[in-house]
């Protein structure tokens, strides 16, 4: 948005807004947020003599006038700005509410700041209802400016500081932007399972969901704690199973009485059943059950193999081919030893799929996409966009605003390396050899999305040799209808394609690529049975965040970031 165009969609809101209109107690809670006074576009000034509850955590607090009073910076989360607040000497002891992190909840009056302060509203308290105390010699996060690499060390405490708050926001407005994308053009969000039995990229980096190996190691301890039966043991039940077979003759062949015949019998078959306990617990063998020499899955949980997903497309594909638009939402798992700023082992996806649409229409639909992010970061945002361009990267928000504008450049594959060869003709180093059938390194992508283009980048037309089984075979036989989209500081954003929607044709590329056909039986029922041309994409949602915020690790853009050595909390 320009700025007149910000200048006037904030006239509206003020022009919506009463001013006069007393601030309400957040509906399920005792207490305003703070958003609803210094979020107002008169920044509060127009509530200045009401009498509100406030709760926050203390960011700098510090005590003035010779201990007479203390000015404390209240932050809850609902935006990134604080709220002053003055505090009296006589209403409480002021060194209790001074340190970073300290939790305070209280009443007071809104005031006009003296002129000359950059605060349009403060609050002068009246009561301390609650103090949550910090002791800020034992403090993890005393500071205000903490390295992120620090802070990942603390991701219990971290979500108190400005910089992960402030993409806390920015994430779920995203996420509130994909749903009301996706909505809006009437997808279906469909729920994909987490746990699954197919291999989506085929790429063999999943993670696997077993319970052979809890089950093997509770049985170790059993059988330490309650060792399995001897030989002996079970001889020695053999031979009581024996006499007592001998009694039950014994009496029958005496015409004995029935209840005697019958309480005999019953003796007979307690002791058989302690005799077959014996040799069940007697098979007992320690460690993860095997047969033929390999792993026997049958006992296993799901009694076959199964993994955490990598994907969601394939699942998804069976609602597209029958309700038609749909998308998908989760967290998605690879188990890759990659060490990289821009893999996590646990990330989340949007995944589209579209049927009646091919490879254009995907393109059509990731760039719109990703476009409506961006302007709703802008519109929805801005605050926290512009802490993060103050405190991490000046254009990220330039960089939203022509993302925004600015269509996508659309090159296939084959021109790219060619784009990519006269850069090395030009004195253009890259760590990897460019030549055709090279999967592009990251390197090479933002190479053309950074330096040659300037903005994002699709990249269509892939040599087969690279991709997926399911994209469809393009008629040069050579490659497939993928597209990968490109953006500055991220390199690849997306990852998509028109898949292949005629059965010989992928049950040829199954067999090819040196794949099962078993597993893949559903996934070709979708072909064998009403087939319809459709396309989909994955967007990496913490990738996107990366790109609008300028953070350079994305680690720090997850709450909980998982990647080989650390899973924390
Ligand atoms: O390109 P990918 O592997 O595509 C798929 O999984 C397709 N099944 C998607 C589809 O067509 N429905 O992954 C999609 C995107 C990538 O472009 C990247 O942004 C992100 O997911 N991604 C990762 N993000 C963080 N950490 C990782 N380890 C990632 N691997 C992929
Ligand atoms: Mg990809």
């Amino acid at each position: 948005m320009a700025e007149t165009d910000q200048v006037a969609a904030s006239a509206d809101r003020l022009a919506a807004m009463n001013l006069s209109d007393s601030v309400q107690n957040h509906a399920f809670s005792d207490r305003v947020l703070i958003l609803s006074i210094v979020g107002r576009p008169d920044g509060g000034a127009g509530l200045a003599g009401q009498r509100v509850r406030a709760g926050g955590w203390v960011k700098t607090g510090r005590e003035q006038g010779k201990g007479t009073f203390a000015f404390l910076e209240l932050n809850d989360g609902s935006c990134p700005a604080n709220l002053q607040v003055i505090v009296d000497a006589g209403v409480a002891v002021l060194s209790k509410l001074v340190a970073t992190g300290t939790c305070v909840v209280v009443d007071g009056i809104l005031k006009v700041p003296p002129e000359g302060t950059k605060q349009r509203i403060e609050l002068r308290v009246e009561s301390v209802v609650h103090i949550g105390e910090v002791d800020p010699a034992k403090y993890p996060i005393p500071k205000t400016k903490l390295t992120l690499e620090f802070l990942r060390d603390h991701l219990h405490l971290r979500s108190r500081t400005n910089t992960i708050a402030a993409i806390a926001r920015i994430r779920n407005a995203l996420a509130f932007a994909t749903h009301s994308f996706f909505q809006e053009h009437h997808f279906l969000y469909v729920h994909t399972p987490i746990i699954t039995t197919s291999d989506c990229e085929g790429a063999g980096e999943m993670f696997q969901v077993t319970t052979l190996i809890s089950e093997a190691e509770k049985l170790e301890k059993d059988l330490i704690k309650n060792p399995p039966p001897s030989e002996s043991d079970i001889e020695a039940a053999r031979q009581l199973v024996t006499e007592r077979g001998v009694a039950v003759k014994q009496l029958k062949d005496a015409k004995a009485s029935k209840a005697d015949i019958s309480a005999s019998v019953v003796e007979l078959n307690k002791v058989k059943e302690s005799l077959s306990k014996l040799e069940e617990r007697s098979k007992l063998k320690p460690g993860i059950p095997q047969k033929d020499g390999k792993i026997d899955y049958t006992q296993d949980f799901f009694a076959r193999q199964a993994f955490l997903t990598v994907s969601g497309q394939l699942q998804v594909e069976t609602y597209a081919c029958a309700v038609s638009n749909v998308y998908t939402f989760g967290p998605t798992f690879r188990a890759e030893q990659s060490h990289t700023s821009r893999h996590l082992a646990e990330f989340w996806m949007v995944e589209p799929e579209i049927a009646f649409a091919d490879l254009q229409d995907d393109m059509n639909c990731a760039e719109a996409y990703v476009k409506y992010m961006c302007n709703w970061l802008l519109e929805k945002c801005l605050d926290d966009m512009e802490f993060m361009a103050k405190n991490y990267d000046k254009g990220c928000i330039d960089r939203l605003r022509m993302v925004a504008l600015t269509p996508f450049v659309r090159i296939s594959y084959t021109e790219a390396v060619e784009l990519l060869e006269e850069a090395v003709k030009g004195g253009k180093k890259f760590e990897n050899a460019v030549e055709w059938g090279i999967d592009l390194a990251s390197e090479h992508e933002r190479y053309l999305t950074e330096v040659k283009f300037q903005k994002p980048v699709i990249v269509y037309n892939y040599p087969k040799g690279i991709k997926a089984f399911y994209m469809r075979l393009n008629d040069d036989l050579k490659t497939v209808a993928a597209m990968d989209v490109l953006v500055p500081k991220v390199g690849e954003l997306i990852g998509g394609s028109q898949r292949e929607e005629r059965y010989e044709v992928i049950r040829e590329r199954i067999m090819e690529m040196g794949l099962p056909l078993e597993p893949y039986e559903w996934y070709l029922d979708l072909r064998r049975y009403g087939t319809v041309k459709h396309c989909g994409f994955g967007l990496g949602f913490e990738r996107m965040i990366l790109f609008a915020t300028g953070i350079d690790n994305i680690r720090d853009v997850i709450p909980f970031p998982r990647y080989p050595g650390r899973a924390d909390l």
